[in-house]
Order: structure tokens, then C-alpha cells, then sequence
């Protein structure tokens, strides 16, 4: 499963997507592959351990359900229509499966470093294990783990949409000396055709839009070029009222 090809759907890897060029390596192993149409993927999903597709398929079914029913009140929230996120907005499921072997020293690296997910929404299962840390106000604050809790993050996507009324949370995971940390993200994508902007309804009057159309391809490009960067990802695509 172990590739460096960018294109393989279904991949095992270590550091970022961008080892060969990357000033410092991320101390994980990352698995991703997708998840949506469940009959199709599963078949290029690891068929070891041998209940891994069994199991993950299920998984992946509930974390679906959750996702959606979070984006469906999120939608009530902000006074949209029910079923705004549902089809196109969030048609692309990914499973992404961190591993970060304990670090001798964990100054020198870090286990993800500092970004915001470039989806719609993500599921978060860190286990019992600390090491994600969220920036609010300046400072990293710990995200202490809770036993069989999840942490949902907005993703850009969330934030574009909604012309910056909900805000993608920038965070990052460190290691540890002692422990083996292992986390599962799962992510909600718009499929890579759709097209993405701020809903009209959310521009208040005295508003303009923050952000001009564009497909969600465009900023998966953009968005892996530039390493996730947090300051520089959202640029291409801003408007200045
Ligand atoms: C991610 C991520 C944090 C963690 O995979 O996008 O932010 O604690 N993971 O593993
Ligand atoms: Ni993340």
C-alpha cells in the first residue's frame, strides 16, 4: 500500500504528500483512501488486518451520519434550508488514518503541522492520547483528548460559504517521547466539480461577498501547493470590497 504517487487513491505514506521538498519531516505515517461510493472503494481499501474493511466500512457509515446530521443543524443555525449541505457540498468522503510513533524529541518535528482542513467538515477521532493543539487568541491550546469523543473542526470550506460567519479552526499536532499516537480523520469533501462560493442569502445587506466562485479542484491544488498554509491558501480566491 506504501506510495509516493500522488495519484494512488488508496495509499500508505510517510511525512506530508510533499517529502522530497519539505524543510522538515512530520513525524507520522499517514493511510487515506475514500470512503464514497462505499461498493466501489472498499474494494482498493488494505485487506489487512482482515476485518479492515468490515470494520472501517461501518465505521464510515456512522461517521457519514454524524457528519451529516452536525451539517444539518449547522445549516438551521445559520438560517439556511434543510439539505443545504447535503449532495454535491458533501459527496466526497475520505478516510485519513494518522500514525506518530513516539519522537525522542519532540522540539525538533511535529506530528501535522499548522493548518486548517481544506474540506467542508471533519470527524476526528484522536483516541486517548494528547497531541492536537488548536490556535485561539495567539497561543496553541491543548485539545485534551476525551474517551469516545469526537472533535469536529469547520473546515475552509464551512468558512467560504458562510462569507466568514463560521471560521475554520487552525490547528496542528505535536508528539510525545513516551507514547504511540494514532488518530482518525474523517473528512467531508465537496466532490471535486463543485462549485463553491458564498451563499448569497448569508451576504448581509451591508456586505459584500469574501470570495469569488470557483471548483473545489482549484483549491485542492492551491491548497497542496502551498503545504496548507493557513495565511495563503484562502488569497487566490478573495474578493476586496
Ligand atoms: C488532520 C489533523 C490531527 C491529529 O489529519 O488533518 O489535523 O490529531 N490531525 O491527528
Ligand atoms: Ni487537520
Amino acid at each position: 500500500i506504501y506510495s509516493e504517487d500522488l495519484k494512488r487513491p488508496c495509499r500508505l505514506y510517510t511525512s506530508s504528500s510533499n517529502y522530497d521538498h519539505e524543510n522538515v519531516h512530520l513525524w507520522r505515517d499517514n493511510l487515506r483512501h475514500p470512503c464514497h461510493p462505499l461498493e466501489d472503494c472498499i474494494k482498493i481499501w488494505p485487506q489487512k488486518p482482515t476485518r479492515y474493511r468490515e470494520i472501517v466500512a461501518t465505521y464510515s457509515i456512522e461517521a457519514k451520519k454524524l457528519g451529516l446530521r452536525i451539517l444539518e443543524l449547522l445549516s438551521e443555525g445559520l438560517g439556511l434550508g434543510s439539505g443545504f449541505f447535503g449532495d454535491k457540498l458533501s459527496e466526497s468522503l475520505l478516510l485519513s488514518v494518522n500514525h506518530y510513533p513516539p519522537c525522542p524529541d519532540p522540539s525538533l518535528t511535529l506530528g501535522v503541522s499548522r493548518h486548517c482542513d481544506p474540506n467542508l467538515l471533519t470527524i476526528l477521532h484522536q483516541g486517548d492520547v494528547y497531541g492536537l493543539q488548536v490556535f485561539k487568541d495567539g497561543e496553541w491550546i491543548g485539545v485534551e483528548p476525551l474517551h469516545n469523543a469526537f472533535v469536529v473542526n469547520i473546515g475552509h470550506q464551512l468558512q467560504i460559504i458562510s462569507n466568514n460567519k463560521l471560521k475554520s479552526a487552525e490547528h496542528r499536532a505535536v508528539t510525545n517521547s513516551r507514547v504511540a499516537r494514532t488518530t482518525v480523520a474523517f473528512f467531508i469533501n465537496p466532490s471535486d466539480d463543485c462549485v463553491i462560493e458564498p451563499e448569497k442569502s448569508l451576504i448581509d445587506t451591508d456586505e459584500s461577498p469574501a470570495y469569488k466562485p470557483f471548483q473545489f479542484k482549484e483549491f485542492l491544488l492551491n491548497y497542496s501547493s502551498l503545504m496548507g498554509n493557513p495565511e495563503k491558501c484562502l488569497e487566490p480566491f478573495e474578493l476586496h470590497a
